[in-house]
This record gives C-alpha cells, sequence and structure tokens, in this order.
C-alpha cells in the first residue's frame, strides 16, 4: 500500500501524550501530597473549599478581602506587588482555621522592573535559551515581592497580525511556539514563579483579528497548530493553565467541557489548576450561554474551571448551588484538589517538599540588564539591505538620523511596584552618539510631535538636514497602545504621518535605512519600495536603544528572523507558509490563487532575515533514502560564512508532504539551529527528524503518520530552496 495509514493514536487515548509528572515531585512526592491534600480537605467546610477556587483582584479598601482570607473565602489574589502587602495578608493566613497559603499572581511577562524586549522579539531570536535565562530574570525581579505565580507565558498561535496581543507570543509557529513556551515556563520557575500557560486555547485565531472574537477551529489545526505549545508548556512543568475568553466553534472555552476537561485534563494529561480569565466566568452571559451570574458559575465548574478570577461567580453562588444539589459536592472537590497540589507543588504549605516557592536570590540590576541587552541584540530583523547600506560605517559618510523615536525612553514597561525608580533608559540618539564620538557627523531631526509620528514637529528640518547628508536613518514606531490586548488594527500601515515623511525623504535621492519599533508585523509595502535597508527593532525595552546602536553601526550584527510572516496588505491576512496548498497554485494567471489587485506571496516569510554577511548552504544529505514510521532519518548540511565579517545563522528545516490522505501544508518547520561562524567558517549542521514529527492530526482527532513521499528544504527561511527527499515507507 502505497500510501497506506499509520494510525499512532485512536480516538479513546487521544493523544501520544503521557500524562504528566512535574520535575520537581517524584512519583512518591507525589502519592505524598495527594494524602496529604485528602487530610486536609477532610477538615474543610463547604465554605473553605469555595473559598478556595475564588481569585479576586485585590482591591481597596483592604479589610473585607483580610477578613474573607480569615474566614478561608479566598484561595489567590490578583496584582498584589508590594511586599508588605503580601506579609499582611499571609498573617491573616497564619490567623486563619486551616492557614491555607495563598497564591498571588500578576501578569510578570516581558518586565518587572527592567523591561526586556516584548516576547514576539524573544521569539524572534530563535534562541529558546535566551527566553529561558530572560523569564529566570523577570521572575527572580518579580519573587523578591512575594508575588508566587505569573500569567505566562502566553503561548497562543497566531497567523493575525491585527490581533494585537501577538506582541505578547511567539508567532505563527507550533514548533517555534513550542521550544519557546517550554524555555519561558522553565525560565520562570527556575526564577521562583509558578506558571500559567495561556490562553487554552484558539484565542490567537479570532475571525477578522478582533480581540475576544469567536475562533473556527478545525481538529486537525486544533491538534496540528494551536495545542503543541501548551503541550511543551505542560512537560514543561507549568503548573497552571488559563482558559481563553474566546468561543472555539461556538462554544465559549470557559463553557467547554470538551475542550478544558476532555482534551487538556484528560487528554493532555494536565493535572494542575485551570483558571479563567479575568471576569470570563461572568462575561459567559454576555457570549448568551448563561442566564445569569449562578448559571455561569455552574457552567464554568462543569466544563473544569477550577479557579475564577474575578468574577466571583464561584463565591457568590456555589455554596448554595451544592446545597440546592444543583451542583455535585464532587465538582468541587475536584477543582479544590487541584488547586492545592499546586500549592503543595509549589512549596507553599510548610510541611511541602520541593517546589518552585524557595526565596530565590535577587539578581542584580547589571546582570538583569545584561541579559535584557542580549536578547534585544539578537532579536532585531534585518529585511532588506540593498548595496549594504548598513551597518552605518565612517564610509557611510554623514548620516542623518530623522524621528522622535530617537528620543524615546519608553521600555513599553508594564508593572514595577511604585517604590522602585523607574530604570534609566538610553535613547538611540544618545547610545549612537556616544559610539559615534568623533568619527564622522550624525545630524538628528524629531520630525514627529510624538514618539509614533501621529503629527509632525518639524517636516523642514528633517528635510533639510537629509539634504546635507550621505545616509538618511529614519526610526518609526507602533505606539505600544495600539499593540496588546484589545488593541486589535484594521490598518497596518505606518501610522500618522510617518509614511508621508518617508515619501518626502525618498525624493532627496539618498539611501534611507528604515528601522521600525513594532509590536507586530506591519504591512510595509509602501515603505518597503522607498528604503535600501528596513531593520525591525520590535518594542526593545530598557536596554534596546543602546543594542539598536550596536547593531546599525556593526558592533553586533542582526541576527533575527521573523516569527511571524510580514503580509503586502491586510487584505492577504491570514497568510503564512504553512498554508494549505489549492487547486491551482499561483501562477500569475488570473485563475489561480491569489488576488487580481496583490501578489499571492508575502512582503517577508517566515523565517526571514539577513547578517551584514551572507551564508551559503550546501551538501544537503539524508541518512537513508527511505525511513518506517518508528524509524528517524538524518538530515545534514553544510553552511558556510560566505561574506567578511562574522554572523549568526538560522538554520531550518522545512518539510512537506506531498501526497496524502488530507492537504498537507506547504512547508512545516521541523527543526532549527542558529549557529555563529566566522568570515570563511564552514561547519556541517545535522537535524534528527523522527517520522512520528511528520505526522498529523484527522478530523477525529487521530494522529497520524502516513506513508508518502516527504520532500525536504533546508536554508534560512521558510523560502529555502535546497532540497532533497526521502519516502516514509510502512
Ligand atoms: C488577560 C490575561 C491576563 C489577565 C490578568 C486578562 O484580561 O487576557 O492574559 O493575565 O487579564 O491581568
Amino acid at each position: 500500500m502505497k500510501h497506506g495509514l499509520l494510525l499512532l493514536t485512536l480516538l479513546a487515548s487521544l493523544c501520544s501524550t503521557p500524562a504528566r509528572s512535574t520535575p520537581t515531585a517524584t512519583p512518591s512526592a507525589d502519592r505524598a501530597i495527594e494524602a496529604k491534600i485528602t487530610a486536609l480537605m477532610a477538615r474543610m467546610t463547604l465554605t473553605e473549599k469555595v473559598g478556595q477556587l475564588n481569585f479576586p483582584s485585590y482591591a481597596f479598601p483592604r479589610e473585607p478581602q483580610l477578613e474573607a482570607v480569615k474566614q478561608g473565602r479566598i484561595g489567590g489574589l490578583l496584582n498584589v506587588v508590594n511586599p508588605a502587602h503580601v506579609k499582611d495578608f499571609e498573617a491573616v493566613v497564619q490567623a486563619s482555621r486551616l492557614k491555607i497559603p495563598l497564591l498571588f499572581a500578576i501578569d510578570a511577562i516581558y518586565a518587572f522592573h527592567i523591561s526586556f524586549p516584548t516576547p514576539i522579539a524573544w521569539a524572534a531570536t530563535w534562541r529558546p535559551e535566551l527566553a529561558e535565562r530572560a523569564a529566570e530574570a523577570i521572575a527572580l525581579e518579580t519573587a523578591q515581592t512575594g508575588v508566587n505565580l505569573t500569567f505566562a507565558p502566553m503561548i497562543d498561535i497566531s497567523r493575525d497580525p491585527r490581533w494585537g496581543r501577538v506582541i505578547e507570543g511567539a508567532g505563527e509557529d507550533p514548533l517555534l511556539g513550542a521550544a519557546f513556551a517550554a524555555a519561558r515556563v522553565r525560565g520562570y520557575r527556575k526564577g521562583g514563579l509558578a506558571t500559567s500557560a495561556k490562553h487554552f486555547v484558539g484565542y490567537g485565531a479570532p475571525e477578522g483579528g478582533r480581540d475576544y472574537n469567536g475562533a473556527q477551529i478545525s481538529a486537525p489545526e486544533l491538534f496540528d497548530r494551536y495545542i503543541p505549545p501548551f503541550q511543551a508548556a505542560i512537560e514543561a512543568g507549568s503548573e497552571t493553565v488559563m482558559a481563553s475568553f474566546n468561543t472555539v466553534n461556538g462554544v465559549p472555552v470557559t463553557a467547554n467541557r470538551r475542550l478544558i476537561t476532555d482534551v487538556l485534563k484528560t487528554r493532555l494529561g494536565f493535572d494542575g489548576l485551570v483558571m479563567s480569565d479575568f471576569a470570563a466566568i461572568m462575561e459567559l452571559k454576555n457570549h448568551g450561554v448563561a442566564a445569569d451570574l449562578a448559571d455561569a458559575a455552574r457552567r464554568a465548574l462543569h466544563a473544569g474551571i477550577d479557579f475564577d478570577m474575578e468574577s466571583k461567580a464561584y463565591d457568590r453562588h456555589l455554596e448554595a448551588a451544592v446545597e440546592a444539589g444543583k451542583v455535585p459536592i464532587s465538582e468541587v472537590d475536584a477543582a479544590v484538589r487541584r488547586i492545592l497540589r499546586v500549592k503543595y507543588r509549589m512549596g507553599l504549605f510548610e510541611d511541602s517538599p520541593g517546589g518552585v516557592r524557595k526565596i530565590p536570590a535577587k539578581m542584580d540590576e547589571e546582570t538583569v540588564r545584561k541579559r535584557a541587552r542580549e536578547v534585544a541584540r539578537e532579536s532585531f530583523v534585518l529585511l532588506k539591505n540593498s548595496g549594504a547600506t548598513l551597518p552605518i560605517t565612517e564610509a557611510s559618510g554623514t548620516v542623518a538620523l530623522i524621528g522622535s523615536a530617537a528620543l524615546s525612553t519608553n521600555d513599553h514597561s508594564w508593572y514595577g511596584p511604585a517604590d522602585l525608580e523607574k530604570p534609566r533608559t538610553e535613547t538611540l540618539l544618545n547610545a549612537l552618539l556616544t559610539r559615534i564620538g568623533d568619527r564622522q557627523r550624525l545630524l538628528y531631526s524629531e520630525a514627529f510631535a510624538d514618539p509614533c509620528g501621529q503629527s509632525f514637529k518639524d517636516k523642514e528640518h528633517a528635510l533639510s538636514i537629509a539634504r546635507g547628508a550621505d545616509l538618511i536613518v529614519l526610526i518609526v514606531s507602533e505606539d505600544c497602545t495600539v499593540s496588546g490586548e484589545g488593541a486589535s488594527r484594521a490598518d497596518l500601515t505606518l501610522s500618522g504621518v510617518q509614511q508621508e515623511m518617508l515619501d518626502a525623504l525618498s525624493k532627496i535621492g539618498k539611501p534611507i535605512a528604515l528601522v521600525v519599533e513594532t509590536g507586530r508585523p506591519l504591512a510595509l509595502s509602501a515603505a518597503n519600495e522607498l528604503v535600501a535597508s528596513m531593520l525591525i527593532a520590535w518594542n526593545p525595552g530598557t536596554e534596546g536603544r543602546t543594542a539598536l546602536a550596536e547593531v546599525l553601526l556593526g558592533e553586533v550584527a542582526p541576527s533575527g528572523k521573523l516569527p511571524m510572516t510580514f503580509p503586502r496588505s491586510v487584505g492577504q491576512i491570514p497568510i503564512s507558509y504553512s498554508d494549505l496548498p489549492t487547486s491551482r497554485p499561483a501562477t500569475g494567471d488570473r485563475y489561480t490563487t491569489g488576488y487580481v489587485d496583490e501578489k499571492p506571496t508575502p512582503l517577508y516569510p517566515f523565517g526571514h532575515g539577513l547578517s551584514y554577511t551572507t551564508f551559503e548552504y550546501s551538501g544537503l544529505k539524508i541518512s537513508a533514502p527511505a525511513v518506517r514510521a518508528n524509524g528517524k532519518i538524518e538530515v545534514r548540511v553544510e553552511v558556510k560564512n560566505a561574506g567578511l565579517r562574522a554572523g549568526q545563522e538560522v538554520v531550518q528545516l522545512y518539510t512537506r508532504q506531498t501526497v496524502a490522505s488530507r492537504s498537507r501544508p506547504m512547508r512545516e518547520l521541523k527543526g532549527f539551529e542558529k549557529i555563529a561562524l566566522q568570515p570563511g567558517e564552514q561547519r556541517t549542521v545535522r537535524f534528527m527528524l523522527p517520522a512520528s514529527a511528520l505526522g498529523y492530526h484527522d478530523e477525529d482527532g487521530n494522529k497520524i503518520v502516513e506513508a508518502g513521499p516527504i520532500r525536504v528544504f533546508v536554508g534560512g527561511s521558510s523560502a529555502a530552496d535546497l532540497e532533497t527527499g526521502f519516502d516514509i515507507t510502512d
């Protein structure tokens, strides 16, 4: 049978994922914890049980909440970041009957005091180990306050840059996303925080890119695209998972028993706690699936939501519902057990074994800054560099730097207790001036009245310095207020008057290097036409402008690669290198796939990014012409730095199954490695590819590895053209 199906898993078990075991707990420690939980639960009243499921925001005046904690009616609190306040609550816990410790949680995602670049930039480094170091440093800063849980990592896969929350994730690819999910979980946990992998699931696929909107996701897409990062986060030990706000195929995740209980808890083997998102239980009424808050509480608990963030639905209604026989006590007990399990595993109880919650030593600020700069340096993506316009060297002559973002010290900080001073942040202008000294002339004009160029301050001044320069460096910025939650955009071109500035500068006839600070892929076709170089700097954080100066001046070579496709225009979205083929592949002919008013290809594909040197790929080899479904194959390639500067390259491996029972993606990332090469240096890069990694899920959620031909592509982006192939055999 040439293309026979090899069914690896069947509906009953639904997945090859083994049941989770935490890295900190041995099975016997697990048994000991379960016994302690059983003993503790035997002593709990119904009020105290329901209290564990209640997770409100810190509120003022504090007295009612302190009293509620004393009565055992709160299991955890959001947004207590003042160490003295944490201590006050802990003292009240000690005065309570059962002394059950609290979870203290905040969104320590990419910053607490020192801001790291935003997480999409972490993914652009293609070095998960940098993300791990970043997460550890952030967690160490945060944990000093007594906070013990972060609402991170955000690991939603998204192919839609209109959605503002792509800034918090790792972009569009499940393999890259899973690698970063696991690294981030490891890092935060090393730094003393438990994690919350969020948002389960499909939040990154809202229709129209509108935040909170519903997603339509088929079973193959769910398991092949959206779940792998969650599976990786769970395997890395994430103690908690946050359910998403949205509907999936019409059912809100917060009330979706199939997704929360059957898939997450049973199939993926997740035995930690599942929390709702902020007020999401209450919002089940808005979704039109609950009549009132009491109904919402029953539905969410039945779906498998253990912890009620902010809705107070469980607090207000579960006790009465259990007493009235409307909610089985077993559902409450199951949720309580998960919450206590997490508290034990975190080491919050006096007699907890291991766990993340040993008070970690503080990391000194210089080390945190060093880590932040390290991520920033490797995250910048050089999309274009005609005529080696960058880096700026003496040979570049007089440089005109234009744009008020060059004066910005906005590090997009998210958190930071009031008593900590805002960290010192260098501007790009200063960072460049310090480095250039009197080596060459650097002229500067703000041009815009604000950092994101909504209006002009002095367009003429900018044009006049540009006329007197040999190289124009224009910095433009998407303001952070238009990225993040609740910040979907319908237009992804440069905002305000930034494009108008660029148009005017381009008429001068000098080479232009465009630097773009952004939280998401933008539609930069118009800009791309006019510039020689284009560098994506994301939102680079406290050390970001220093790192940017280093890269612009060539002290460090850019080495980032796109974790998400840059479209030509909004109308192309969603567009991904891993789209399915169509009946009529694009040829430019009208009756093939594409648009009559736009090219079918993106402006820059996933995985793309240049250096100041070039890399040559050769000698692509596979270890065998065929492999069985349970076998492995080695893919080997030679990579050479063919230029005159040192640089780093992300070597990427893609596959395509050309004949199968379902249409398979045109390409799928199956491996990557970032390597550093000196000029002239050549290295052999090897990937071990198990045939099982080439499988996919069918409409019933079964994982299948199908016999058939596999094409293999290796190179520096998803458009890699060095190709070989092999067969999977029965
Ligand atoms: C967001 C979550 C966040 C929570 C608490 C919600 O609006 O969707 O990602 O963790 O608020 O701040």
